[in-house]
């Protein structure tokens, strides 16, 4: 198309400058006023509060879309609906996208995808995050399998890119049909509450195939996404709140699978016992606590940021500091289903503890468990697959691994839960662990089933067995007596051990077997 510039610019700086400026107005000042009236900011905007004041470098300014279809012909916007670049966060590179609603709605054609692409292949040979902020109306309709071409070319970088650098998805808006597989294959999506939504059908296609009546909100926004599908991690209340944490959640993470996360400086406390924790564990084994107090008791104060806080809460998965250094927590929570491992638990902790071991960060699992949870509906949903992804993913993790196991080590999760047979280097347990097959009452009445039933006193007989097995089995003693567990300590201990323990492991080099990949049960 001619361009409308080349002749009332009066020179070719200006021509440069009517350029720039029309770039910067993306669709123009009413549909910015538009998408400032739904509460959203624009793309640039996202962009000024995510990366340090002057950093942004812009590339592909001037891209233009090459359709012709539908009056396309006469319709171009300059950077077609994305702003794509590279910048600094807090004084670390990292490789940008931001779409653009004000322009086709932010939605994905054969140029606008090219722009994506490009930074992520920059980001992979250079070694540095990719962020995209989210906010399109899918498939630049217009143009049709061209479009579509588009975004499989970004999955396939996504998937080629995943392990190699650390690829983090916020929505900003509408993400919708086969645009979400592009956030679902990076390492974490963020939504922001009220204005983005997620989902492979809308509500339209639903009440057609399904006759459910649901809105967007209720379908496939953040609240949903962060409690029951799992989809995302983090739930923000604005798109400001978003950023920030976008950028905290960075702060844990290396450039790249080649290097570790930066360390925050750290002044030894000297004395680093934290004596509250000795009086954390009820006296009661079935009695709940909260196991982030745990967790609280033994980081850096407030270093602790959650992942999937409102999803499986059976279990807390998140990144925390330890005398400055990254490291990954994974904690049984006794306060909820006693902390037993479910499907959920275990396909949310499986993908955490990939990605810091994908990434270099040394993991922590806190362990009190008392075993999987029963019940046909685990079962007919697949427990056994599931609970094996988190078993696989501790098996080939080859990053530092030490486990505190703070109570209950039941059963098969004993072996799942980082145990010392599946390659953890450290095990330690409080003196409050309870390490067997089973509780004591399940296993008194096993294996003295006939000795009970002959008792005069059943009862009696059957609380005398379970007093024997409880004080025989449920106790750290046997595990550390065949060094399963390398020692015994006070809760109050556990901070100091624990920052001894992974300096040691700081320069661990472990490998697996070579191969063209393990085969995960997915
Ligand atoms: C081209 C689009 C567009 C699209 C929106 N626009 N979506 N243009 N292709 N996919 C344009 C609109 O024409 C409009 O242009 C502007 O963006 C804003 O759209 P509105 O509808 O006015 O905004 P809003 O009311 O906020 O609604 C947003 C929306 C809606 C919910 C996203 O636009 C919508 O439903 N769009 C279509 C979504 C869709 O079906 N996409 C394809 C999904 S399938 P003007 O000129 O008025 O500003 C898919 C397959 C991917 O994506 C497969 C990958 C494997």
């Amino acid at each position: 198309m001619p361009d409308p510039h080349a002749t009332a610019a009066a020179s070719k700086t200006d021509l440069l400058a009517l350029k720039n400026a029309e770039a910067l107005l993306g669709g123009g000042q009413v549909r910015i006023d538009a998408q400032h009236k739904k509460g959203k900011l624009t793309a640039r905007e996202r962009l000024d509060l995510l990366l340090d004041e002057g950093s942004f470098e812009e590339i592909g300014k001037f891209v233009m879309h090459r359709a012709k279809d539908f009056g396309l012909d006469k319709e171009y916007y300059l950077g077609d609906g994305v702003v794509t670049g590279y910048g600094t966060v807090n004084g670390r590179l990292v490789y940008v996208f931001s779409q653009d609603f004000t322009v086709f709605g932010g939605s994905l054609s054969e140029t606008h995808a090219e722009k994506i692409v490009k930074i992520m292949d920059l980001a992979m040979k250079n070694g540095a995050p990719v962020i995209g902020l989210n906010d399109s109306g899918g498939a630049r309709i217009q143009e049709g399998v061209v479009s579509l071409g588009g975004y499989a070319d970004i999955f396939y970088k996504n998937t080629l890119a995943s392990g190699v650098v650390p690829q983090l998805s916020a929505i900003m808006g509408p993400c919708a049909g086969g645009a979400v597989y592009s956030p679902a294959i990076t390492d974490f999506i963020l939504m922001v509450e009220n204005t983005s939504y997620m989902f492979v059908t809308g509500p339209n296609v639903v009440k057609t195939v399904t006759h459910e009546e649901v809105t967007s909100e209720e379908l496939g926004g953040a609240s949903t996404h962060s409690t029951k599908s799992g989809v995302t991690h983090f739930s923000c209340a604005n798109e400001v709140a978003c950023i920030q944490h976008l950028k905290r959640l960075l702060s844990y993470m290396p450039q790249n699978c080649e290097e570790t996360a930066p360390a925050q400086p750290y002044e030894a406390q000297g004395d680093e016992s934290r004596p509250a924790l000795n009086a954390l564990i009820p006296e009661n084994a079935n009695q709940p606590y909260d196991i982030r107090e745990v967790i609280e008791g033994i980081i850096d104060t407030d270093s602790f940021l959650e992942v999937h806080q409102n999803f499986a809460e059976n279990i807390v998965v998140g990144f925390a500091r330890l005398a400055g250094r990254s490291i990954g927590i994974v904690g049984n929570q006794p306060a909820i289903l006693a902390g037993v491992l479910d499907i959920n638990a275990s396909t949310k902790a499986a993908r955490f503890v990939r990605f810091c071991d994908a990434f270099n960060i040394p993991l922590l699992v806190l362990e009190d468990v008392p075993g999987f949870l029963p019940g046909t509906d685990q079962e007919w949903r697949g427990i056994i697959t599931n609970g094996a992804k988190l078993l696989y993913a501790f098996c080939e993790a080859t990053v530092p691994r030490i486990t505190v196991i703070t109570r209950k080590a039941y059963g098969g999760a004993y072996d799942v839960m980082n145990s010392k047979h599946i390659g953890a280097d450290l095990n330690y347990a409080w003196p409050t662990a309870e390490i067997a097959v089973m509780g004591a009452k399940g296993a008194a009445e096993i294996i003295f089933k006939r000795e009970i039933a002959a008792a005069d006193d059943p009862a009696a007989k059957l609380q005398e067995k379970v007093d024997e097995y409880q004080s025989k089995f449920a106790t750290p003693y046997r595990a550390a007596h065949r060094g399963f567990v390398d020692e015994v300590i006070l809760p109050s201990q556990t901070r100091q051990k624990l920052i001894k323990a992974f300096k040691m492991l700081e320069n661990k080099v472990d490998t697996m077997p070579r191969k063209k990949h393990g085969n995960i049960p997915l």
